[in-house]
């Protein structure tokens, strides 16, 4: 069979940072698990800005439909503050999810054992956590019309935004979360604010009834966003599979972040439909920005995009055992006491970025006993 196509974009500040240790996994899956590429790279973003003026190209969007999968890095940074609204790094990846109908990103908020102390909250309240978020990702407030920046006759401006939701947008990406539950926990809530929103309230009743109808095996219960913010900090082993929203998505999942230690852990997956043709377009991505205020400082932590890669692995090429060593890998390498700035407590080393991702590559060469 041919190699699968990858197109990778590792973007700004520390996104090529932390893609140059996915080379490392790669290496190791073409030496020891004979697992070949096509691989191709390109620039998004600010990057790509600088190089072309738009954030990214047609062409790069086109490879991006084609490829097999997309292993993106992080876009955006205060060098691009100037340019126009519609140019900015961000509209890259906005673009690819909307052209790719990205619709179901899941972020999976996990709390390894050996990061327990990472958190800001109680070993006792994290420990074990095992959530996962999806987020709705091509709708809602981020894609609504009408939008803009408007004069006021009598002086001033108003800036719009308008928050809309389908039938069939709520449905697909709850059906993704209620599949999600299924082979999970069993337990699915579904987050909105149908008390002051009307499309909050659609929500809700899309997915109560599509549970009824096509999930009653799942545990459903509903949750009002404010709220879920709060359970959230307060006792996240409540939850197992939330659904929500591309702004709630947003918020709750960088909130969740720092439940497991660092935004620096946390990896996604950004799912489309499956095509006619069977081929299902997906995107990978640390749920992490550029992180301006430490790029090039080489303090980055590689782990949430070496484990996007693991996820890329896992959900679009069906390599299941090769993600879950790689998974296996980033855990011992913390178990031994190694730590990049962001996760680092007493006792432990401090290690910058490439340093980790050699370890990791270490862990995964050793020879099974
Ligand atoms: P950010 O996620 O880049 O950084 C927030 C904080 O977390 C910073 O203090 C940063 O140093 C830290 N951090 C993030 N990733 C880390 C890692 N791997 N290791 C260690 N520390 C890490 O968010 P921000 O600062 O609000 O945004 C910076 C830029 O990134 C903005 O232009 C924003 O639009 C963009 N952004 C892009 C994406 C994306 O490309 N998908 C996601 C979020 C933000
Ligand atoms: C994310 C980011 C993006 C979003 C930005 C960069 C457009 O914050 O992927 O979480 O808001 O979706
Ligand atoms: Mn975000």
């Amino acid at each position: 069979t041919a190699n699968k196509k990858l197109l990778v974009l590792p973007g700004d500040g520390i996104g090529p940072e932390v893609m140059r240790e996915v080379g490392r996994v790669v290496g190791w899956l073409g030496r020891e698990r004979g697992v070949r590429f096509d691989i191709s790279e390109d620039l998004v973003g600010g990057a790509s800005v600088d190089a072309y003026g738009v954030p990214i190209r047609d062409e790069v969007v086109a490879a991006a439909k084609a490829a097999d999968a997309v292993l993106f890095g992080a876009v955006g940074g205060p060098k691009w503050k100037d340019v126009p609204f519609e140019l900015r790094p961000e509209v890259a990846i906005l673009r690819l999810r909307q052209e790719l109908e990205l619709f179901a990103n899941l972020r999976p908020a996990t709390v390894l054992d050996p990061l327990v102390d990472a958190s800001t909250l109680k070993p006792d309240v994290v420990r074990g956590l095992d959530i996962m978020i999806v987020r709705e990702t091509v709708g809602g407030i981020y894609f609504g019309e009408p939008r803009g920046i408007e004069d006021l006759p009598g002086g001033g401006q108003r800036g719009i935004n308008t928050e809309i939701y389908t039938t069939s947008e709520i449905e697909r990406v709850a059906r993704v979360a209620f599949d999600l539950a299924r082979v999970r926990g069993g337990k699915l809530c579904s987050v909105e604010k149908s008390n002051v929103m009307e499309s909050g309230l659609l929500w809700k009743q899309v997915v109560t009834a599509l549970g009824e109808r096509d999930y009653p095996d799942v545990e459903l219960s509903h949750m009002l966003a404010d709220n879920c913010a709060m359970q959230l900090v307060r006792n996240p082993r409540q939850f197992d599979v939330i659904v929500t929203g591309n702004l709630f998505g947003d918020l709750l999942s960088d909130l969740a972040s720092m439940l497991t230690g660092s935004l620096g852990m946390l990896p996604s997956a950004t799912l489309g439909g499956v095509l006619p043709d069977g081929r299902r377009p997906a995107l990978y991505e640390p749920i992490h920005g550029s992180a301006p205020d430490i790029a090039g400082t080489r303090q980055a932590n590689p782990l949430a995009q070496i484990l996007s890669f693991a996820m890329l692995l896992r959900y679009s090429l069906k390599m299941e055992a090769e993600a879950a060593m790689i998974e296996a890998a980033c855990t011992r390498v913390l178990s031994s006491g190694l730590r990049t700035a962001d996760i680092m407590s007493p006792g432990m080393a401090r290690v910058s970025t490439s340093v980790m991702g050699e370890a990791v590559l270490r862990e995964l060469e050793k020879k099974p006993t």
